[in-house]
């Protein structure tokens, strides 16, 4: 049972409908808009399948609820976050910038820069070889060239002022770095100092999201949604890897209050961060907004029945405990209904999940793209 698919379904009736109202037809291309990407796992369309990394996911099961059940190097069982956004937006779905068939022969509305496992802490992509965000940046600019060559620097320039940047990152740099032995009064990254606090390491990371949105604000993007954290105490590998919270047994596998609480924390000063940065630019055209994933999944993990799910601490592939990327594989036992796990693999939400957290971001979005 899928909800999304019925929501969908609902989505092009009412699309249809004010289609045939509205004089003159609000046609898709009247609707168009690109959507450029950044980020990590939740993000990445694929991008990781030409790196020398081993975060990948562009086998089976991966994909088995994609198009054509076609596994691409989404970290899911089907679409994610910025695909929905890309289709709603009357684009298609996300392709990767490094897929070597993206051209501007024809031109792609929905591009991602995101490598998985890469964060804002540069320390984070080099322990995984991944995309570090500043790169993803300077790609982007790359790209830009290539569009301005193509349509004309005007033209160029205006489709990236209407453009949606959306960004998600900032899990890695906890899950690598921070609590990457899965002790979290240590670190195991040498860049990091040993026992830096976790309001300390927030801080630091506070630091790069608004070196990097101030980039792509100068680089033209002038919409510009930002993820906050999941509640990465409840993510299926923090609860199997990380101690408990205190007085809870590590079989009950409930989330990681004291993890949970540093992805509050954090969640809390980036909004007065993008606050801060949404004031500083002139506020003509400048729309920097936050996209929620903390109370929407927490909802989802603490009320199940009501998004039609029954396994929230579990992923369905294999066990659902630790298997994520190659352990996630064809000989890997899979569950048969994704759609009634929150999670697919014991990092990534499912499909469903996403479109579930995608529509109660829907009115943020919807504020971000008016004019
Ligand atoms: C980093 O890249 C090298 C090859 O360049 C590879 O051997 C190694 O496994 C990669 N590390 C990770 C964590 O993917
Ligand atoms: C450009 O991309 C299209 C598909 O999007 C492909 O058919 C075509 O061969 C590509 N052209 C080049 C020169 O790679
Ligand atoms: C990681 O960074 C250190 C210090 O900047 C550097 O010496 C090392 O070569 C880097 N490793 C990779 C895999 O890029
Ligand atoms: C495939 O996944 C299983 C766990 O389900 C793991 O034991 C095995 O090593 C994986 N195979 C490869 C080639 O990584």
């Amino acid at each position: 049972m899928s909800p999304y698919k019925h929501s969908l379904l609902c989505l092009f009736v009412l699309f249809f409908v004010s289609k045939a109202q509205d004089e003159p037809p609000r046609t898709l291309k009247y609707l168009f808009r690109s959507v450029y990407s950044f980020g990590d796992s939740f993000v990445d369309p694929g991008n990781n399948n030409y790196l020398p990394n081993v975060a990948k996911s562009n086998f089976p099961p991966y994909g088995r609820d994609f198009v054509n059940k076609q596994p691409t190097g989404r970290f899911s069982n089907g679409k994610l976050f910025p695909d929905f956004v890309a289709i709603y937006l009357g684009s298609e779905y996300q392709r990767p910038y490094m897929d070597p068939m993206l051209n501007l022969t024809e031109q792609p509305t929905a591009v991602s820069f995101a490598s998985a496992t890469s964060g804002y802490d540069p320390s984070t992509t080099n322990k995984s070889n991944a995309t570090s965000m500043l790169d993803q940046l300077e790609e982007f600019k790359v790209y830009k060239g290539k569009l301005q060559r193509k349509l004309g620097k005007r033209i160029a320039n205006r489709e990236i002022r209407r453009a949606l940047f959306y960004v998600n990152a900032g899990s890695d740099d906890f899950a690598l770095s921070y609590f990457g032995d899965g002790n979290p009064t240590t670190t195991s990254s040498g860049s990091i100092p040993q026992k830096i606090t976790p309001e300390e390491y927030e801080q630091s990371l506070l630091k790069r999201v608004k070196q990097f949105v101030q980039g792509l604000w100068y680089q033209g993007a002038r919409k510009i949604a930002v993820n906050g954290l999941p509640p990465l105490g409840c993510i299926p590998i923090g609860i199997t890897r990380l101690p408990p919270t205190p007085g809870n047994s590590q079989d009950a596998r409930n989330c990681v209050e004291y993890v949970n609480a540093i992805s509050k924390d954090f969640n809390l000063l980036l909004q007065d961060e993008l606050k801060a940065l949404q004031n500083k630019f002139p506020k003509f055209g400048t729309k920097i907004a936050y996209i929620d994933f903390e109370q929407p999944l927490l909802d989802i993990i603490q009320n199940p029945d009501e998004y039609d799910f029954s396994e929230v601490n579990k992923g369905c592939c294999g066990t659902g405990l630790y298997e994520i990327g190659v352990q996630c594989n064809e000989t890997t036992p899979v569950c048969a209904d994704a759609s009634e796990y929150v999670f697919w693999d014991a990092a990534h939400p499912s499909e469903d999940a996403y479109y579930a957290i995608f529509q109660s971001n829907l009115a943020t979005i919807d504020q971000i793209i008016k004019f």
